[in-house]
This record gives C-alpha cells, sequence and structure tokens, in this order.
C-alpha cells in the first residue's frame, strides 16, 4: 500500500466544520506516526470540480489521440483529479451529510474520476458486470458529520442514509473494495447537547485507533 494519503473535504463550512475537524485529526496522528508521508490535499469547497457536460462526455469518449486542444483543456481537472487519486493508497474523505446524501461537490469529485478507460473499464460484451475498476488496493476512510443521527446500521434513520451507500458504491470504481472502507460519523450536530458532544469524543478515539491500525499495517510496506 501506497504511504501517500488524498485527503478530500467537501464541508461548505471552513472553521465551523466537524468534518474537517476530523480529516485535520486524522492527518495530524498520521503524520505524527509516520512523518515521511506525502499528503495530497483537495479541497472541493474551495476549488468545486466542474459538472460534467455534453462537451465533457463527448471528449471522454472520444480516442485519447483524437482529441482536439479543447477536449484536453475540458478534460484536464479530471485528469489531474485521476493522477492524485493513483497517487494515493489511502483516500480520507470529510463529508458532511446534505439532504440525506453527499454533497454536490463530492457527487461532482466521483462524477470526474470515474472515467471510462481511466479508473473502469466498460465491455458491453459480457451480459453480468461490464463495468470494471482498473485501479485496486486502495483503502477509504469516510469522516462524516450529520446534524441528526440514528444513521448507522439499525438505527431509525438507517433507510434514508444515502451517504454512506453511495460512497461505498462509487468506491468500487476507485480501486476500494468494500472490506477496505472504514467510516466514522459525528452525529446529533443539530442538537448541541451531551450526546453530540459524546459522538465527537467517540469519533475522534476512533479516529486515533484506526490510524495506529493503518500505520502499523502500512509500515511494512515501503
Ligand atoms: C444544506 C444542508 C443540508 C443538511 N442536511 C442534513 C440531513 O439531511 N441530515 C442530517 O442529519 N443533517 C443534515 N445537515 C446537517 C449537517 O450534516 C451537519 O451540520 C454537519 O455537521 C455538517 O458537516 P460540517 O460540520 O463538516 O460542515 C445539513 C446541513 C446543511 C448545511
Amino acid at each position: 500500500m501506497k504511504q501517500t494519503l488524498l485527503v478530500i473535504n467537501a464541508s461548505a463550512r471552513s472553521t465551523r466544520s466537524l468534518s474537517r475537524r476530523l480529516t485535520q485529526r486524522f492527518t495530524d496522528a498520521w503524520l505524527s506516526r509516520l512523518p515521511n508521508s506525502k499528503i495530497i490535499h483537495r479541497d472541493l469547497a474551495a476549488s468545486p470540480p466542474p459538472h460534467v457536460t455534453e462537451d465533457w462526455i463527448a471528449a471522454v469518449f472520444t480516442a485519447p489521440e483524437e482529441r482536439t486542444d479543447e477536449m484536453k483543456r475540458i478534460l484536464a481537472w479530471s485528469d489531474e483529479a485521476i493522477a492524485q487519486l493513483d497517487a494515493a493508497g489511502i483516500i480520507v474523505i470529510g463529508v458532511p451529510m446534505y439532504n440525506y446524501g453527499m454533497p454536490s461537490s463530492l457527487k461532482a469529485w466521483f462524477d470526474q474520476v470515474i472515467r471510462v478507460g481511466k479508473t473502469f473499464t466498460f465491455d458491453l460484451a459480457r451480459g453480468d458486470y461490464p463495468l470494471e475498476p482498473i485501479m485496486s488496493g486502495k483503502k477509504l476512510v469516510v469522516l462524516s458529520s450529520r446534524g441528526e443521527f440514528g444513521f448507522g446500521p439499525g438505527g431509525i434513520r438507517e433507510k434514508v442514509n444515502h451517504l454512506d451507500p453511495h460512497i461505498a458504491t462509487c468506491a468500487h470504481y476507485i480501486g476500494v473494495s468494500s472490506d477496505d472502507i472504514q467510516t466514522i460519523s459525528i452525529e446529533y450536530q443539530e442538537f448541541g447537547d451531551e450526546r453530540h458532544r459524546q459522538s465527537c469524543e467517540d469519533a475522534e478515539s476512533q479516529i486515533d485507533d484506526l490510524v495506529f491500525d493503518l500505520t502499523c499495517s502500512s509500515q511494512h510496506l515501503r
């Protein structure tokens, strides 16, 4: 596993963001154990990904050697984001829940990096599962904050949690298998009560444990 981290933040909030606080704790803990690691930062609020357009789709489905300069320009953001992804062994995503799913900025990032011929192949001749990822062996850490509560397994809002299942489905196409996804969440943000305080404390302690485990396993590999 490569010791390069790609840290993505999707909260529209800056200093008040809880998900950003979690990604910061993760990277601080990581660097205190493996100071020579490379960290690539991608702030989707400060620099939102472009939306997919008709011209973008046309460029993607044009053979690379036939692309015009304009097509290359249209794909430049995607090319750079895919290169960052390719370089990383661990992807850390700080993500708020917005309207029971991911913020549109993060969805736009997935739309830019899940790209035919770059991150997945598409073989219609195969009847069963024609989309196959090209990348493999990456780990994903999802650090999230939610205003309400009960989004975990068996919780009262599990069925309206469209954030975690959507990210897990997309993760397959960027080289992360379902066993390699760790999710740590803060809940109760809108209540601001003792349950929220406890949830923050639990999330921070889970992050410390996770960083310990991940850095132990990655120290033996390059
Ligand atoms: C536009 C918007 C939509 C939100 N939708 C939900 C929601 O559907 N469910 C929920 O539990 N919290 C929701 N929240 C609350 C956020 O998830 C919560 O404030 C979280 O802490 C935001 O992450 P951040 O602190 O990193 O900015 C929403 C907040 C905003 C701003």
